[in-house]
Protein backbone atom coordinates (compact mmCIF):
# COMPACT_ATOMS: atom_id res chain seq x y z
CA UNK A 1 0.00 0.00 0.00
CA UNK A 2 1.35 3.45 -0.81
CA UNK A 3 0.82 6.54 1.46
CA UNK A 4 -3.31 7.44 0.29
CA UNK A 5 -3.87 3.84 1.01
CA UNK A 6 -3.78 2.70 -2.48
CA UNK A 7 -1.69 -0.55 -4.36
CA UNK A 8 -0.76 0.37 -7.66
CA UNK A 9 -3.10 -2.47 -8.95
CA UNK A 10 -6.77 -1.54 -9.77
CA UNK A 11 -8.06 -4.94 -8.83
CA UNK A 12 -6.23 -5.29 -5.86
CA UNK A 13 -7.31 -1.75 -4.79
CA UNK A 14 -11.31 -2.79 -5.09
CA UNK A 15 -11.10 -6.35 -3.78
CA UNK A 16 -8.82 -4.69 -0.63
CA UNK A 17 -11.62 -2.35 0.36
CA UNK A 18 -13.40 -2.14 3.28
CA UNK A 19 -16.79 -1.77 1.33
CA UNK A 20 -19.02 -3.98 0.85
CA UNK A 21 -20.15 -3.06 -2.48
CA UNK A 22 -16.86 -2.17 -4.01
CA UNK A 23 -15.57 -5.89 -2.93
CA UNK A 24 -18.59 -7.55 -4.89
CA UNK A 25 -18.07 -5.15 -7.94
CA UNK A 26 -14.31 -6.07 -7.86
CA UNK A 27 -15.07 -9.89 -7.97
CA UNK A 28 -14.62 -10.87 -4.19
CA UNK A 29 -17.14 -12.81 -2.12
CA UNK A 30 -19.16 -11.31 0.65
CA UNK A 31 -21.12 -13.13 3.33
CA UNK A 32 -24.30 -11.54 1.63
CA UNK A 33 -25.15 -9.10 -0.94
CA UNK A 34 -24.62 -5.29 -0.83
CA UNK A 35 -27.61 -3.77 -0.86
CA UNK A 36 -28.36 -0.14 -2.06
CA UNK A 37 -31.93 1.05 -4.54
CA UNK A 38 -31.90 3.32 -7.77
CA UNK A 39 -33.49 6.75 -7.04
CA UNK A 40 -32.83 6.30 -3.08
CA UNK A 41 -33.38 9.54 -2.45
CA UNK A 42 -36.71 11.15 -3.70
CA UNK A 43 -40.27 12.40 -2.56
CA UNK A 44 -41.37 8.89 -0.80
CA UNK A 45 -38.93 10.47 2.32
CA UNK A 46 -40.41 13.39 3.93
CA UNK A 47 -36.89 14.83 4.44
CA UNK A 48 -36.48 14.86 0.54
CA UNK A 49 -39.69 16.89 -0.34
CA UNK A 50 -38.76 19.18 2.71
CA UNK A 51 -35.25 19.79 1.54
CA UNK A 52 -36.53 19.66 -2.44
CA UNK A 53 -38.55 22.50 -0.72
CA UNK A 54 -36.28 25.05 0.18
CA UNK A 55 -34.41 24.39 -2.98
CA UNK A 56 -36.54 26.07 -5.25
CA UNK A 57 -36.65 24.33 -9.04
CA UNK A 58 -35.45 20.80 -9.12
CA UNK A 59 -32.29 21.99 -11.10
CA UNK A 60 -31.39 24.12 -8.45
CA UNK A 61 -31.42 21.58 -6.01
CA UNK A 62 -29.24 19.30 -8.47
CA UNK A 63 -26.48 22.84 -8.51
CA UNK A 64 -26.60 23.08 -5.02
CA UNK A 65 -23.86 21.17 -3.38
CA UNK A 66 -24.90 22.05 0.08
CA UNK A 67 -28.49 20.50 -0.36
CA UNK A 68 -27.89 17.90 -2.75
CA UNK A 69 -24.82 16.38 -0.83
CA UNK A 70 -27.81 16.65 2.39
CA UNK A 71 -30.46 14.88 0.09
CA UNK A 72 -27.75 12.55 -0.99
CA UNK A 73 -27.13 11.15 2.70
CA UNK A 74 -30.80 11.13 3.84
CA UNK A 75 -31.52 7.39 2.79
CA UNK A 76 -27.92 6.32 3.72
CA UNK A 77 -28.83 7.87 7.16
CA UNK A 78 -31.96 6.10 7.26
CA UNK A 79 -31.22 2.62 6.12
CA UNK A 80 -27.53 2.23 5.96
CA UNK A 81 -27.34 1.14 2.48
CA UNK A 82 -23.89 0.11 1.10
CA UNK A 83 -23.84 2.80 -1.27
CA UNK A 84 -24.93 6.11 -1.71
CA UNK A 85 -25.61 7.85 -5.40
CA UNK A 86 -24.97 11.02 -6.15
CA UNK A 87 -28.19 13.20 -6.01
CA UNK A 88 -28.43 14.65 -9.64
CA UNK A 89 -30.25 13.97 -13.07
CA UNK A 90 -29.65 12.22 -16.17
CA UNK A 91 -30.62 16.18 -17.93
CA UNK A 92 -28.09 18.39 -16.73
CA UNK A 93 -25.47 16.76 -19.68
CA UNK A 94 -27.97 17.95 -22.11
CA UNK A 95 -28.36 20.69 -20.26
CA UNK A 96 -24.20 21.90 -19.82
CA UNK A 97 -24.19 21.38 -23.61
CA UNK A 98 -26.03 24.41 -23.99
CA UNK A 99 -30.12 22.94 -24.24
CA UNK A 100 -32.70 24.37 -22.76
CA UNK A 101 -33.86 21.95 -19.78
CA UNK A 102 -36.34 22.79 -17.36
CA UNK A 103 -38.78 20.34 -14.99
CA UNK A 104 -42.28 20.83 -15.00
CA UNK A 105 -44.65 19.82 -11.77
CA UNK A 106 -46.56 16.23 -11.87
CA UNK A 107 -44.70 15.94 -15.86
CA UNK A 108 -41.06 15.63 -15.74
CA UNK A 109 -38.30 16.80 -17.49
CA UNK A 110 -39.01 19.41 -20.64
CA UNK A 111 -36.31 20.71 -23.47
CA UNK A 112 -36.53 22.46 -26.30
CA UNK A 113 -35.81 20.38 -28.86
CA UNK A 114 -32.66 18.77 -31.14
CA UNK A 115 -34.45 17.09 -34.39
CA UNK A 116 -32.18 17.13 -36.96
CA UNK A 117 -28.55 17.23 -37.50
CA UNK A 118 -28.55 20.70 -38.50
CA UNK A 119 -29.45 21.70 -35.13
CA UNK A 120 -26.14 20.23 -33.60
CA UNK A 121 -24.15 23.71 -33.65
CA UNK A 122 -26.74 24.67 -30.87
CA UNK A 123 -24.76 22.48 -28.94
CA UNK A 124 -21.45 23.21 -27.39
CA UNK A 125 -19.03 22.42 -24.82
CA UNK A 126 -18.75 26.54 -23.95
CA UNK A 127 -19.99 26.29 -20.72
CA UNK A 128 -19.81 22.12 -19.95
CA UNK A 129 -17.15 22.55 -17.20
CA UNK A 130 -18.92 25.50 -15.30
CA UNK A 131 -22.13 24.17 -15.62
CA UNK A 132 -21.51 20.90 -14.16
CA UNK A 133 -18.61 21.58 -11.64
CA UNK A 134 -21.35 22.27 -8.56
CA UNK A 135 -22.28 18.37 -9.25
CA UNK A 136 -18.58 18.01 -9.03
CA UNK A 137 -18.36 19.60 -5.37
CA UNK A 138 -21.39 17.72 -4.54
CA UNK A 139 -19.70 14.44 -5.59
CA UNK A 140 -16.56 15.21 -3.76
CA UNK A 141 -18.47 17.01 -0.66
CA UNK A 142 -20.36 13.40 -0.62
CA UNK A 143 -17.21 11.58 -0.66
CA UNK A 144 -15.64 13.68 2.24
CA UNK A 145 -18.98 12.75 4.63
CA UNK A 146 -19.07 8.87 3.85
CA UNK A 147 -17.62 6.07 6.65
CA UNK A 148 -15.31 3.75 5.36
CA UNK A 149 -18.45 1.42 4.64
CA UNK A 150 -20.09 3.10 2.22
CA UNK A 151 -18.98 3.62 -1.17
CA UNK A 152 -19.98 6.68 -3.32
CA UNK A 153 -21.68 5.87 -6.90
CA UNK A 154 -21.24 8.29 -9.89
CA UNK A 155 -23.95 8.76 -12.17
CA UNK A 156 -24.83 9.48 -15.79
CA UNK A 157 -27.71 8.86 -18.89
CA UNK A 158 -26.67 6.58 -21.82
CA UNK A 159 -26.77 8.33 -25.31
CA UNK A 160 -29.65 6.74 -26.22
CA UNK A 161 -32.13 7.47 -23.66
CA UNK A 162 -30.32 10.84 -23.08
CA UNK A 163 -31.14 11.85 -26.40
CA UNK A 164 -34.53 10.28 -26.53
CA UNK A 165 -35.55 13.26 -24.27
CA UNK A 166 -33.55 15.56 -26.18
CA UNK A 167 -35.40 14.83 -28.82
CA UNK A 168 -38.53 14.51 -28.04
CA UNK A 169 -38.11 17.14 -25.97
CA UNK A 170 -39.61 15.38 -22.52
CA UNK A 171 -40.81 11.57 -21.78
CA UNK A 172 -42.43 10.05 -24.94
CA UNK A 173 -44.63 6.79 -25.01
CA UNK A 174 -43.90 5.72 -28.22
CA UNK A 175 -40.21 7.51 -29.24
CA UNK A 176 -41.87 8.37 -32.93
CA UNK A 177 -39.40 11.45 -32.99
CA UNK A 178 -36.04 9.88 -31.89
CA UNK A 179 -36.71 6.68 -33.71
CA UNK A 180 -37.62 8.45 -37.11
CA UNK A 181 -34.25 10.55 -36.89
CA UNK A 182 -32.31 7.35 -35.53
CA UNK A 183 -33.91 5.62 -38.85
CA UNK A 184 -34.33 7.82 -41.34
CA UNK A 185 -30.75 10.06 -40.91
CA UNK A 186 -28.62 7.34 -39.31
CA UNK A 187 -25.61 9.32 -39.79
CA UNK A 188 -27.00 12.75 -39.01
CA UNK A 189 -28.36 10.48 -35.73
CA UNK A 190 -24.94 9.02 -35.16
CA UNK A 191 -23.75 13.18 -34.63
CA UNK A 192 -25.63 13.35 -31.71
CA UNK A 193 -24.55 10.01 -30.18
CA UNK A 194 -20.95 10.51 -30.65
CA UNK A 195 -21.12 14.00 -28.94
CA UNK A 196 -23.16 12.33 -25.87
CA UNK A 197 -20.62 9.67 -26.20
CA UNK A 198 -18.21 11.91 -25.73
CA UNK A 199 -19.95 14.70 -23.04
CA UNK A 200 -20.53 11.15 -20.63
CA UNK A 201 -16.90 10.10 -20.70
CA UNK A 202 -15.92 13.98 -19.68
CA UNK A 203 -18.61 13.72 -17.46
CA UNK A 204 -18.10 10.72 -15.47
CA UNK A 205 -14.35 10.50 -15.67
CA UNK A 206 -14.90 14.22 -13.76
CA UNK A 207 -16.86 12.45 -11.01
CA UNK A 208 -14.23 9.76 -10.25
CA UNK A 209 -11.95 12.97 -10.17
CA UNK A 210 -13.68 13.97 -7.62
CA UNK A 211 -14.44 10.98 -5.44
CA UNK A 212 -16.77 8.52 -7.25
CA UNK A 213 -15.34 4.96 -6.62
CA UNK A 214 -17.86 3.41 -9.08
CA UNK A 215 -19.96 4.38 -12.02
CA UNK A 216 -23.46 3.89 -13.05
CA UNK A 217 -24.56 4.24 -16.53
CA UNK A 218 -28.98 4.49 -17.11
CA UNK A 219 -30.30 3.68 -20.61
CA UNK A 220 -33.52 3.55 -19.12
CA UNK A 221 -35.02 3.37 -22.40
CA UNK A 222 -33.02 0.70 -24.08
CA UNK A 223 -35.91 -1.65 -24.84
CA UNK A 224 -37.42 0.53 -27.12
CA UNK A 225 -35.28 -0.12 -29.78
CA UNK A 226 -35.35 -3.29 -31.60
CA UNK A 227 -32.00 -5.35 -31.59
CA UNK A 228 -30.18 -3.79 -34.57
CA UNK A 229 -31.10 -0.27 -33.33
CA UNK A 230 -29.90 -1.30 -29.77
CA UNK A 231 -26.76 -2.93 -30.48
CA UNK A 232 -26.04 0.35 -32.69
CA UNK A 233 -27.34 3.31 -30.47
CA UNK A 234 -27.19 1.39 -26.71
CA UNK A 235 -24.32 -1.53 -26.86
CA UNK A 236 -22.35 0.33 -28.96
CA UNK A 237 -21.69 3.57 -27.19
CA UNK A 238 -21.59 2.10 -23.72
CA UNK A 239 -18.52 0.12 -24.89
CA UNK A 240 -16.95 3.36 -26.49
CA UNK A 241 -17.88 4.91 -22.61
CA UNK A 242 -16.39 1.99 -21.09
CA UNK A 243 -13.73 1.49 -22.92
CA UNK A 244 -12.73 5.25 -22.90
CA UNK A 245 -13.47 5.70 -18.87
CA UNK A 246 -11.67 2.76 -17.85
CA UNK A 247 -8.42 4.10 -20.34
CA UNK A 248 -8.19 6.64 -17.79
CA UNK A 249 -9.93 4.69 -14.69
CA UNK A 250 -8.66 1.48 -14.68
CA UNK A 251 -9.62 0.58 -11.59
CA UNK A 252 -13.36 1.92 -11.08
CA UNK A 253 -16.02 -0.72 -11.32
CA UNK A 254 -19.00 0.50 -14.27
CA UNK A 255 -22.53 -0.27 -13.88
CA UNK A 256 -24.75 -0.45 -16.94
CA UNK A 257 -28.71 -0.68 -16.66
CA UNK A 258 -29.74 -1.45 -20.46
CA UNK A 259 -33.60 -1.44 -19.30
CA UNK A 260 -35.42 -3.89 -21.46
CA UNK A 261 -32.80 -5.39 -23.52
CA UNK A 262 -34.65 -8.75 -23.01
CA UNK A 263 -32.43 -11.63 -24.38
CA UNK A 264 -29.31 -8.97 -25.80
CA UNK A 265 -28.72 -8.83 -21.83
CA UNK A 266 -26.33 -11.73 -22.83
CA UNK A 267 -24.84 -9.61 -25.69
CA UNK A 268 -24.21 -6.54 -23.03
CA UNK A 269 -22.73 -9.16 -20.53
CA UNK A 270 -20.42 -10.53 -23.36
CA UNK A 271 -19.49 -7.44 -25.56
CA UNK A 272 -19.85 -4.30 -23.18
CA UNK A 273 -16.59 -4.63 -20.77
CA UNK A 274 -18.80 -3.18 -17.82
CA UNK A 275 -18.28 -4.91 -15.08
CA UNK A 276 -21.30 -5.45 -13.85
CA UNK A 277 -25.52 -5.34 -15.25
CA UNK A 278 -28.24 -3.67 -13.55
CA UNK A 279 -31.21 -6.06 -14.32
CA UNK A 280 -35.00 -4.68 -14.63
CA UNK A 281 -37.44 -6.41 -13.26
CA UNK A 282 -38.51 -8.30 -16.48
CA UNK A 283 -35.44 -10.78 -16.44
CA UNK A 284 -36.51 -14.53 -15.58
CA UNK A 285 -33.84 -15.07 -12.41
CA UNK A 286 -32.76 -18.60 -13.62
CA UNK A 287 -32.24 -16.95 -16.93
CA UNK A 288 -30.24 -14.24 -15.76
CA UNK A 289 -27.89 -16.47 -13.20
CA UNK A 290 -27.28 -19.14 -16.31
CA UNK A 291 -26.82 -16.49 -19.47
CA UNK A 292 -25.53 -13.25 -17.14
CA UNK A 293 -24.61 -13.90 -14.05
CA UNK A 294 -21.81 -16.51 -15.17
CA UNK A 295 -20.28 -13.87 -17.08
CA UNK A 296 -19.93 -10.35 -14.82
CA UNK A 297 -21.67 -9.14 -11.67
CA UNK A 298 -25.54 -8.78 -11.76
CA UNK A 299 -27.49 -5.96 -9.83
CA UNK A 300 -31.13 -6.18 -8.99
CA UNK A 301 -34.29 -6.78 -9.55
CA UNK A 302 -36.84 -6.56 -7.50
CA UNK A 303 -40.27 -4.90 -8.20
CA UNK A 304 -40.20 -1.39 -7.21
CA UNK A 305 -44.03 -1.45 -6.22
CA UNK A 306 -43.54 -4.54 -4.22
CA UNK A 307 -42.29 -1.40 -1.85
CA UNK A 308 -45.99 -0.07 -1.76
CA UNK A 309 -47.50 -3.03 -0.73
CA UNK A 310 -44.46 -4.94 1.30
CA UNK A 311 -45.67 -8.24 3.20
CA UNK A 312 -45.67 -11.41 2.09
CA UNK A 313 -45.30 -10.68 -1.94
CA UNK A 314 -42.35 -8.00 -0.73
CA UNK A 315 -40.54 -11.26 1.16
CA UNK A 316 -41.31 -13.79 -1.05
CA UNK A 317 -40.17 -11.74 -4.10
CA UNK A 318 -37.05 -11.02 -2.15
CA UNK A 319 -36.38 -14.41 -1.45
CA UNK A 320 -36.63 -15.40 -5.12
CA UNK A 321 -33.99 -13.18 -5.99
CA UNK A 322 -31.57 -14.26 -3.42
CA UNK A 323 -32.04 -17.94 -3.35
CA UNK A 324 -31.52 -17.65 -7.34
CA UNK A 325 -28.86 -15.23 -7.71
CA UNK A 326 -28.08 -14.78 -4.04
CA UNK A 327 -24.64 -17.74 -4.42
CA UNK A 328 -23.26 -15.78 -7.24
CA UNK A 329 -21.98 -12.05 -7.67
CA UNK A 330 -24.93 -9.97 -6.65
CA UNK A 331 -25.97 -6.25 -5.54
CA UNK A 332 -29.08 -6.28 -4.10
CA UNK A 333 -31.20 -3.47 -6.10
CA UNK A 334 -34.84 -2.99 -7.48
CA UNK A 335 -35.47 -3.51 -11.03
CA UNK A 336 -36.02 0.25 -11.78
CA UNK A 337 -36.16 3.44 -9.89
CA UNK A 338 -37.98 3.87 -6.47
CA UNK A 339 -41.18 5.40 -6.81
CA UNK A 340 -42.78 8.33 -4.58
CA UNK A 341 -45.76 6.51 -2.94
CA UNK A 342 -43.61 3.63 -1.32
CA UNK A 343 -43.77 3.42 1.76
CA UNK A 344 -40.01 4.48 4.21
CA UNK A 345 -40.99 1.08 6.14
CA UNK A 346 -41.04 -1.61 3.56
CA UNK A 347 -37.82 0.01 2.49
CA UNK A 348 -36.35 -0.65 5.93
CA UNK A 349 -38.13 -4.27 6.21
CA UNK A 350 -36.14 -5.26 2.75
CA UNK A 351 -32.93 -3.85 4.32
CA UNK A 352 -33.36 -6.19 7.16
CA UNK A 353 -34.57 -8.87 4.80
CA UNK A 354 -31.31 -8.81 2.83
CA UNK A 355 -28.96 -8.39 5.53
CA UNK A 356 -30.52 -11.45 7.85
CA UNK A 357 -30.38 -13.65 4.66
CA UNK A 358 -28.08 -16.67 5.28
CA UNK A 359 -27.24 -18.58 1.88
O1 LIG B 1 -31.01 7.56 -7.49
C1 LIG B 1 -30.89 8.64 -6.82
O2 LIG B 1 -31.31 8.78 -5.68
C2 LIG B 1 -30.06 9.74 -7.47
C3 LIG B 1 -30.76 10.70 -8.22
C4 LIG B 1 -31.40 10.42 -9.57
C5 LIG B 1 -32.50 11.20 -10.03
N1 LIG B 1 -32.74 10.87 -11.32
C6 LIG B 1 -33.21 12.19 -9.21
C7 LIG B 1 -34.56 12.64 -9.61
C8 LIG B 1 -31.04 9.56 -10.61
C9 LIG B 1 -29.97 8.47 -10.65
C10 LIG B 1 -31.89 9.87 -11.72
C11 LIG B 1 -31.80 9.19 -13.03
C12 LIG B 1 -32.80 9.49 -14.06
N2 LIG B 1 -33.43 10.68 -14.30
C13 LIG B 1 -33.20 8.58 -15.08
C14 LIG B 1 -32.68 7.18 -15.25
C15 LIG B 1 -33.20 6.24 -14.25
C16 LIG B 1 -34.67 5.94 -14.36
O3 LIG B 1 -35.36 6.15 -13.36
O4 LIG B 1 -35.09 5.44 -15.40
C17 LIG B 1 -34.14 9.24 -15.88
C18 LIG B 1 -34.87 8.64 -17.08
C19 LIG B 1 -34.27 10.56 -15.40
C20 LIG B 1 -35.10 11.67 -15.95
C21 LIG B 1 -36.11 12.12 -15.00
N3 LIG B 1 -35.84 12.89 -13.89
C22 LIG B 1 -37.50 11.90 -15.06
C23 LIG B 1 -38.21 11.09 -16.11
C24 LIG B 1 -38.06 12.56 -13.96
C25 LIG B 1 -39.53 12.69 -13.65
C26 LIG B 1 -40.07 11.47 -13.05
C27 LIG B 1 -39.96 11.56 -11.56
O5 LIG B 1 -39.54 10.57 -10.94
O6 LIG B 1 -40.31 12.61 -11.03
C28 LIG B 1 -37.00 13.14 -13.22
C29 LIG B 1 -37.09 13.91 -11.95
C30 LIG B 1 -36.29 13.41 -10.80
N4 LIG B 1 -35.00 12.97 -10.87
C31 LIG B 1 -36.72 13.38 -9.44
C32 LIG B 1 -35.64 12.89 -8.70
C33 LIG B 1 -35.58 12.71 -7.21
C34 LIG B 1 -38.06 13.85 -8.93
C35 LIG B 1 -38.17 15.33 -9.11
C36 LIG B 1 -38.74 16.09 -7.93
O7 LIG B 1 -38.24 15.95 -6.79
O8 LIG B 1 -39.66 16.87 -8.16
Amino acid sequence: LNETGKTDSGAAVIIASKKPFLQVLGGGTTARPPIWLMRQAGRYLPEYRATRARAGSFLDLCYNPELAIEVTLQPIRRFGFDAAILFSDIMVVPHALGQKVWFEEGVGPRLEPVTAADELDRLSYDGFEQVLGPVYQTVAGIARELDDSTALIGFAGAPWTVASYMVEGGGSRDFAKAKAWAYGDPEGFQRLIDLLVEATVRYLSAQVEAGAEALQLFDSWAGALPERALRRWCLAPAMEIVRRVKQQHPSVPIILFPRGAGMLYRDFALESGADALSLDTMVPLAWARDRVQSEVVVQGNLDPILLVTGGEALRRGVLDILETLGSGPLVFNLGAGIVPSADPQHVADLVELVRGWRA
